[in-house]
């Protein structure tokens, strides 16, 4: 075992939260989250988020659900799923930019069938840009823990699959159900773990609680499912309307301006938040303002900026205008864990690997909503976001 698994296994052992009772309603249930150490691997974590944000770009002007993982790709939160009755359990990957789940990535931890094992007789395949996954479709029970169990939900088990990091089982798709269209033979749309929760009547609204904790404060998060989790948050919520702006309206895409230090870097434009990139990404030419600002230097061989102690201290504030409310990201959240990163400061912000005005300027990953909770409402299509107590966190 390599010392990436070794502490992978160690994290994923790590107890999790969970948050006290009180929900906007009773049909809200939080789900536990883990992240991987690999989150943090400095080596691969741009190029994973880069090469992903290209490969959705792309994949999205055939319609197509395109999202990237490489082997070792920093940024993935991952949630204990159990499929079947009685219930085995697999790693998923937490992708709000794709929307089919499905097991069977890992060849060591096969699908274990039960009697709730449906065969549909279709077959599935997801194209995600450099990686890929095939296989048949099945209906199964899925649990997603605290009574958030959906009858015959149509899984993906894979028969073959590339470029998925070895300590995940599959994907758990929160994506816009669109995007599975074209995915299973013989069928449209597949309806997602979300649509389904909310068409069983397990949750009364189909709303997506994302709630991310910095790394060195807690390393976890929840999701709630039906609504979200008024404890983690400080403050109100605001929501914005999806954006119109194609391709990032084929995701959870919204408008945004993005400022540095009061000057504008990137006038309003369509940009995408997804749970399965770990940083910022901003279009090439809004990051060339930001890193002349900032006096940060490209490190070739991680494709991440650094900077000095000295010009640590002289960051300002970064903030993304959403529907006129700032989301302002201090210092510390424009940095990686230096736990993680030793003597040397990376900015978690990189450049997209294109210029702005392509219909998709901007990614916010899990450097951003690890600092403000983010709820997805797929029913009245708007994204929500609130301060929680970690906005203003100097842990990094
Ligand atoms: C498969 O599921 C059965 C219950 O149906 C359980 O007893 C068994 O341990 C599971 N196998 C694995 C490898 O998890
Ligand atoms: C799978 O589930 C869907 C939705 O509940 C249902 O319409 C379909 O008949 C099921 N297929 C099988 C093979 O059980
Ligand atoms: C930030 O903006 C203020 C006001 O425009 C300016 O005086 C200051 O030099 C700027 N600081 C940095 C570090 O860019």
């Amino acid at each position: 075992m390599n010392p990436a698994r070794a502490l992978c296994h160690i994290l994923l052992s790590l107890p999790i939260i969970h948050a006290s009772s009180a929900f906007q309603d009773n049909a809200k249930v939080p789900l536990s989250i883990s992240a991987t150490a690999d989150r943090w691997n400095i080596t691969n974590i741009a190029k994973a988020d880069i090469a992903r944000a290209n490969a959705m770009y792309k994949g999205s002007s055939k319609k197509r659900d395109a999202s990237v993982y490489e082997t070792n790709a920093g940024g993935v939160y991952t949630a204990q799923v159990g499929v079947g009755d009685p219930p085995t359990e697999y790693t998923l990957l937490l992708d709000t930019g794709s929307s089919n789940t499905w097991i069977g990535a890992n060849p060591a931890h096969p699908y274990n069938r039960t009697d709730t094992s449906k065969d549909t007789g279709n077959s599935v395949a997801v194209y995600y840009g450099f990686g890929t996954f095939s296989g048949e479709e099945y209906n199964d029970t899925v649990s997603l823990g605290n009574g958030l169990t959906i009858k015959q939900q149509s899984i993906g088990v894979a028969s073959s699959c590339q470029g998925f990091p070895d300590f995940v089982d599959g994907v758990l798709g929160l994506g816009p159900v669109g995007l599975t269209e074209g995915t299973v033979t013989f069928t449209n749309d597949v309806p997602t773990v979300v649509d389904n929760l909310y068409s069983q009547g397990v949750i009364g609204s189909l709303v997506l609680g994302v709630y991310f904790i910095p790394f060195s404060d807690a390393s976890e998060g929840e999701l709630t499912f039906g609504g979200y989790d008024d404890y983690a948050i400080d403050g109100s919520v605001t929501y914005v309307p999806v954006t119109t702006s194609d391709p990032a309206s084929l995701y959870w895409g919204i408008d945004a301006s993005i400022s540095y230090n009061g000057s504008s870097i990137l006038s309003l434009s369509a940009g995408i938040i997804d749970t399965a990139t770990a940083l910022i990404l901003i279009a090439d030419d809004a990051f060339s303002r930001y890193q002349s600002a900032t006096g940060a230097t490209l490190e070739p061989s991680t494709g991440l900026y650094t900077i000095s102690d000295d010009q640590y201290n002289n960051i300002q504030v970064l903030s993304f205008d959403i529907g006129g409310i700032s989301y302002n990201l201090n210092p510390n959240a424009q940095i990686l864990p230096r736990s993680r990163t030793g003597n040397q400061i990376y900015l978690a912000i990189v450049g997209l690997g294109r210029d702005s005005n392509s219909g998709w300027d901007f990614t916010c990953g899990c450097a951003f909503l690890e600092r403000y909770y983010t709820i997805i409402d797929s029913k009245n299509l708007q994204v929500g976001f609130a301060r929680t107590h970690y906005t203003d966190s100097k842990s990094n």
